[in-house]
């Protein structure tokens, strides 16, 4: 049997990819990286590369950034180029719910490659979202369905996915943080820790409407007001910030500091520091809730409902207003403080494997 192909593609596929790749390696697992450059810039994908210890990709694609139909056609394209040459790979394994995650699965699976999706079974139930799509395709086309949190369990036995596929093995993306804590809380954070916010903004919904962008910075300078805010600025918001003239204008706000997309490490130690952090970030729910900061989420569906119910989490959708009643409670002291979360221990990249191992050797 040939080797067990991995594929990342974008900033938050890293994280996930990490754990995993160090768990084949201590297994003795023959496998290849492929990164479809779908993220291409150091600080969106290179210094993730650096800080999580993930080797040089064995393959790179270099799609680099598209329309979706686009992009998702250059990587099924180069993709499939570059798999046909790969003699019997066991299988090919997709992680999160990226563009790349949907088409090196779709790929796969055409050439009759067994496909193994690690998060699978989250849903939205918003079908404007793109991820949203890539999960919905990825887990109905894939052999193998490993899940990370109680809900994906109760979604794919709702779409009749048999359940002899799927399994529980937790948050991969928890791994990585366990293991990389230590050496953020060594790091400078840009005020005392429990006194700062932390904002991130880059989902369509939120920056390509200039209306709701615009409504979303008085917020974020009404935020600034109460307590320090650092806000590091995804490129796709960069360009919408300066189109619209508001970079400036946040710039020249007292008490909130804007900063270039931030390395793990760096972003961990901001988190890990802040009194509360808003975004509307898929994995940053999922981060707070095991570091216990809570986390204003700025959309109006969750594909991680745990993240509400056990975790720090609290949804105010279109809402500002409800959003500013959550900092209300945490400047009283009265945030939400989350507990445990079955799988989110930093070893589910062992249990990955060990599932990847038990199908497919
Ligand atoms: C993608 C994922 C999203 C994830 C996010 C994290 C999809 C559908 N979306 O969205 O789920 O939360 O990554 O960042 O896969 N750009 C750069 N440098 C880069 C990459 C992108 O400047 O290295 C700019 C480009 O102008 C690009 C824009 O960011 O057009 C958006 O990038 P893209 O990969 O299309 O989607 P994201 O919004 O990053």
């Amino acid at each position: 049997m040939g080797p067990v192909v991995f594929v990342a593609g974008a900033r938050p596929n890293l994280m996930k990819i990490a754990p995993i790749l160090r768990a084949t390696a201590a297994r003795g697992m023959r496998d290849v990286l492929v990164h479809t450059g779908q993220h291409y810039d150091h600080e969106m994908s290179g210094v993730f590369f650096e800080q999580l210890g993930i080797r040089e990709p064995d393959v790179h694609l270099r799609v680099g950034s598209a329309s979706h139909g686009v992009q998702t056609g250059r990587i099924m394209a180069s993709f499939e180029e570059w798999l046909v040459t790969i003699a019997r790979p066991a299988g090919v394994v997709v992680v999160g719910d990226v563009n790349s995650t949907m088409a090196c699965a779709l790929v796969a699976s055409k050439l009759r490659i067994p496909v193994a999706h690690v998060e699978a079974g989250l849903r939205s139930f918003d079908r404007a979202m793109p991820e949203e799509i890539n999960r919905l395709v990825t887990d109905a086309i894939a052999d193998l369905l490993l899940v990370s949190e109680p809900a994906g369990i109760a979604n794919l036995a709702r779409e009749g996915v048999p359940a002899e596929r799927v399994k529980y093995v937790g948050n991969v993306m928890i791994d990585s943080l366990v293991n990389a804590r230590e050496a953020a809380r060594a790091l400078p954070v840009p005020a005392p820790r429990g006194t700062y916010a932390v904002v991130t903004l880059h989902r369509p919904s939120n920056v390509d409407d200039p209306a709701r962008l615009r409504e979303l910075c008085a917020w974020v300078t009404r935020l600034a007001a109460a307590m320090p805010t650092v806000f590091p600025v995804h490129p796709r918001t960069e360009r919408k910030l300066v189109e619209l003239g508001l970079r400036a204008e946040l710039e020249a706000q007292a008490g909130l500091q804007l900063a270039p997309p931030q390395g793990y490490q760096e972003f961990l130690a901001l988190m890990d520091g802040a009194r509360v952090v808003v975004s509307d970030s898929g994995g940053i729910q999922e981060e707070t809730s095991f570091l216990g900061v809570p986390c204003i989420t700025l959309r109006t569906t969750t594909e991680r409902p745990v993240t509400i119910t056990s975790g720090t989490n609290t949804l105010v959708g279109d809402d500002l207003d409800a959003a500013w009643r959550v900092i209300e409670d945490v400047l009283a002291g009265r945030g939400k403080r989350g507990g445990p979360i079955d799988g989110w221990d930093g070893r589910a990249a062992e249990r990955v494997v060990e599932e990847l191992a038990r199908a497919w050797t």
